[in-house]
């Protein structure tokens, strides 16, 4: 998720765009650049790195203009330098262009364009865009810009300009987000409304399929297959703080609702039919047919993720799996046979444990593959492989679409693995593609549903605020939910919690079970659902009080329980990824009722990047 700015009207435009950016500076900045129009030609200065780096770039020559396009960047494809970073410009330096989003269908557009004599100057998938445009232009930079996209699939949104129309930006949205800020005899467009708030509150935001082309006078809108759109602007009365969180009253909400989009992403281009395609996985077909073992090393949540990677990876392939913390690797002697491959889950890339641990394995001859949502971070520079997570920045101490993006990662590689390797047939690999596909929509309908599950949660956080001990269990895939769900809890609520196998609470932990005390069970598993009920029987014997995560139509689960988190039925499999979600959900307003920090727990970091 990057930031964009545009600004057309009587003032200098870059000293706007670049307070703009600012403002959009929390959602990442890995490099940023502005493009103003000048007499004629495009000015373009641009600088990998923090928005800081731009600003002492445009103290030392500034462009001049008063019509203009700016970005803030958290990569995607290619690293974070220079010449990455936006805008990008045409050969011919009269067109640029600033982007955010996924252009699914970029290479096969690179490809017929290298054919036909182009050159890139950078590894974006935004860069193809301007060559469209700059070739499809014949006097309307909005036909150009109309005719470009069509020949593009993805979810993206961008604002190009042409140094032939020098009052005139073209902003289009397809699902990502953007918004039209009005001034007095100026206009602004940005993909978030805190860059908008120093200047205007009078705003509409664009819609999917949408295009808006820009002048100082105002705006003309349309559906991109030209039909006019009529729509009023909207008064905003958030202040900046409320409007970088979106609405929500913290960045872990807004975090956990941007799930759906975030598991979208993670699928994009990436999944046709049953092939997988991992853009940066570079193993040919012999690393494939000999791969005999996969380690999977993380800290955190990232660990968590690493669990329930494990069960797929065993589960689906039957390649064994083994999945230890980064922290107890990188001081063990490990016995390292050929033919491994390591996942080295981070969602910073930059965990000094993680690295330690991963380089460990990947010296004794093991293949290693990155799992991060940080393009060009540490772990990237020395893996063999990476597959980014496109989780967007994220904020919130305590991590949740990160989670889910490192379990749609580990997804797509058993699937690819699982095909190419020929360990599953048509019909297994035909279900998992199915049942993958369905999530961002099965994700998105939890997170609607009316007097659902954010509301439940609400009303259970309430009975569990006072609480000492909550104890989480499942089995399987469900036991790696639990930890999940333990470790959400108890990182921003401060409550004790613990997560274990259901069959492990006899051997000990049972004797800590009286009346009242809450246990959380996670049971989706089928094949392992009537032993999760012995265990529940068991703590419910004691007087425990019960609250299940279980699929919408499981009738049988409220006998043994006092409360249920209802999630839409998928494969056991890919459960994971929906039975999260009212964990996370319960931890947040857990902490909520017990009136804490939530964004920033006590102690904790972001990312560890010492030991
Ligand atoms: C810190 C964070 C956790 C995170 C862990 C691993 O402890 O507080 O939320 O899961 O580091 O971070 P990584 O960036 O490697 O995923």
């Amino acid at each position: 998720m990057c930031g964009i700015m545009g600004y057309v009207g009587p003032r200098p435009a870059s000293p706007i765009i670049l307070q703009g950016l600012r403002r959009l500076e929390y959602r990442g900045y890995d490099s940023a650049g502005v493009a103003v129009a000048n007499q004629g030609a495009i000015e373009v200065r641009k600088a990998a790195g923090k928005l800081d780096r731009l600003t002492a770039l445009l103290e030392e020559t500034s462009p001049e203009g008063q019509l203009g396009i700016g970005h803030t960047r958290w990569a995607t494809h290619g690293a974070p330098t220079d010449f990455n970073a936006h805008p990008h410009s045409d050969p011919s330096e009269s067109f640029a262009i600033v982007h955010n989003g996924i252009i699914e269908n970029y290479f096969e557009l690179r490809e017929e364009l290298l054919r036909s004599g182009a050159s890139f100057s950078s590894e974006t998938d935004t860069e193809v865009l301007v060559h469209l445009i700059a070739a499809e232009y014949d006097g309307d930079l909005a036909e150009a810009v109309r005719r470009a996209v069509a020949r593009a699939s993805g979810a993206y949104a961008l604002v190009a300009m042409t140094a032939h129309e020098p009052d005139t930006l073209v902003a289009v949205r397809m699902i990502s987000p953007m918004v039209i800020g009005f001034g007095d005899g100026e206009t602004f467009v940005a993909s978030g409304i805190p860059a908008l708030l120093d200047h205007t509150r009078r705003v509409i935001v664009m819609e999917d399929g949408e295009m808006v082309t820009i002048t100082p006078q105002g705006i003309r809108m349309e559906k991109l297959d030209g039909t006019p759109i009529e729509r009023e602007q909207t008064e905003i009365d958030w202040d900046v703080e409320q409007a970088e969180k979106g609405g929500y009253p913290h960045f872990m909400l807004k975090e956990i609702f941007e799930q759906p989009r975030v598991v979208a992403d993670s699928l994009l281009g990436r999944l046709s039919g049953t092939d997988v395609t991992l853009e940066d996985v570079g193993w040919d077909t012999g690393f494939e047919e000999s791969l005999e073992k996969i380690w999977i090393t993380a800290c955190g949540t990232a660990f968590h993720a690493g669990l329930a990677g494990k069960e797929v990876f065993e589960g689906l392939l039957r390649i064994p799996t083994e999945a230890v913390y980064a922290h107890e690797l990188r001081y063990r002697d490990p016995i390292v046979a050929p033919n491994s491959m390591t996942l080295a889950i981070s969602q910073s890339g930059e965990t000094a444990d993680t690295l330690a641990g991963a380089r460990l394995l990947q010296e004794r001859g093991s293949r290693l593959v990155a799992i991060t949502n940080v393009v060009g971070s540490a772990l990237t520079h020395y893996s063999d492989d990476v597959v980014y997570t496109r989780a967007g920045l994220e904020i919130s101490v305590a991590s949740t679409k990160a989670y889910t993006a490192m379990l749609i990662a580990q997804y797509l590689l058993a699937l690819k693995l699982g095909r190419s390797r020929g360990l599953l047939d048509d019909g297994a690999a035909r279900e998992v593609a199915t049942a993958l596909e369905a999530l961002p929509e099965q994700v998105e309908s939890l997170l609607k549903r009316e007097e659902g599950i954010d509301e439940m949660s609400r009303f259970l956080a309430g009975q569990l605020a006072d609480k000492d001990d909550i104890y989480f269990i499942g089995r399987g895939l469900d036991y790696a939910v639990a930890t999940e769900g333990s470790l959400k809890l108890k990182e921003i609520s401060y409550l004790h919690s613990e997560a274990m196998p259901a069959g492990e609470l006899k051997h000990g932990t049972l004797a800590l079970v009286t009346e009242g005390t809450p246990v959380i069970v996670v049971n989706t598993q089928q094949h392992v659902y009537d032993k999760t009920v012995s265990a529940l029987q068991e703590v419910k014997a004691r007087g425990a009080s019960v609250i299940a995560v279980a699929y919408d139509d499981d009738t049988e689960i409220e006998h043994y329980t006092d409360h249920v988190l209802r999630i839409p039925r998928t494969m056991d499999l890919l459960s994971p990824v929906l039975s999260i979600v009212p964990l996370q959900l319960l931890a947040y307003h857990v902490a909520d009722a017990r009136g804490l920090e939530i964004d920033q727990p006590r102690n904790l970091a972001k990312s560890v990047t010492v030991e």
